[in-house]
């Protein structure tokens, strides 16, 4: 073999080296991608199972929530049984709430959203399976938001959150789920989520927030266990969810001294959560 040959040789050897590691890194790639795919369907077959609907719910995929977090809400809830929910971002999650409070035969849904067009479809869902007086559907435009805030731009450029003033006589909220306002209308838009809420929680009240693999999500749950003293968790699901506990005790004594403020000790733990 001359010299050129040669070259040749390991200039083909070093490409077929290439192209097998692309090869293996695409089929990584695919069976992680059939794993994701698998684990919505199999969430979606037991949700299925567990919900008494008599239609089908609507689109699970892109805005919606996941089957894999909306098959473990409906289990809490059945679990639990809450009295008082809140929810802010109404859609599928909304009727699967409702569902679960049926089949509890006792609680309320205090559901917000901004959208007239989101908003109108929610409460259509829910009047097509009989569930619309499980739910205070309350659909409005966003308002400033008065209190602290994570955005950046907080001081010179109000951010915005829902109109929570239907909520002012409830108490005792056992569960908050926080899928809303979309980020487009601030910089770490469901920060308020927690702190607007935070004196009418009832005691070990769960808050979990949706798309905690996005940073400003998670960010804003770690901020949140601050506030409060909670235990956090995430959850490697599908978009991720951060789960807080709010600490009895903690809870108790903000009900009685809201405007005292705290040292926190907060608790994080994460699942599997290798990427952060
Ligand atoms: C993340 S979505 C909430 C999804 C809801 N929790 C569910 O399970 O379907 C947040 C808000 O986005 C709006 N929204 C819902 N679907 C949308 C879409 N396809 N395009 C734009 N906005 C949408 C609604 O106003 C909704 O409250």
């Amino acid at each position: 073999m001359n010299e050129s040959e040669s070259r040749i040789e390991k200039l083909i050897g070093s490409l077929q080296q290439a192209l097998f590691k692309r090869i293996e890194k695409q089929e990584r790639t695919n069976r992680k991608l059939i794993n994701q795919v698998y684990t919505q369907m199999e969430s979606l077959f037991w949700l299925e199972k567990r919900l008494a609907l008599k239609n089908q719910l609507p689109p699970l995929r892109g805005w919606a929530t996941s089957p894999d977090v909306l098959l473990k809400m409906h289990s809490h809830i059945i679990e639990t049984k809450p009295k008082c929910i809140v929810e802010f971002g109404s859609g599928a999650s909304t009727v699967v709430i409702a569902d679960a409070l049926r089949q509890n035969g006792v609680g309320k849904l205090y559901s917000f959203d901004n959208s007239e067009e989101f908003g109108a479809k929610t409460l259509k869902n829910l009047e097509l399976e009989s569930l619309e007086n499980w739910v205070e559907l309350d659909v409005s435009e966003l308002v400033e938001w008065e209190g602290d805030h994570m955005n950046p731009e907080h001081q010179n450029n109000s951010s915005l959150w829902y109109n929570i003033e239907s909520l002012q006589q409830v108490k005792d909220i056992d569960f908050v789920w926080v899928d809303g306002p979309p980020g487009n209308s601030c910089k770490y838009s469901r920060f308020p989520a927690l702190p607007a809420v935070k004196s009418q929680l009832a005691k070990a009240a769960q808050v979990w927030m949706d798309d905690t693999i996005r940073e400003e999500e998670y960010e804003i749950c770690e901020r949140w266990s601050e506030l409060v003293n909670g235990a956090l968790t995430f959850f490697e699901l599908e978009k991720g969810l951060g789960v807080l506990v709010v600490s009895e005790e903690l809870s108790a004594l903000e009900r009685t001294t809201s405007s005292v403020e705290r040292e926190s000790k907060s608790v994080v733990s994460r699942l599997d959560f290798g990427k952060k």
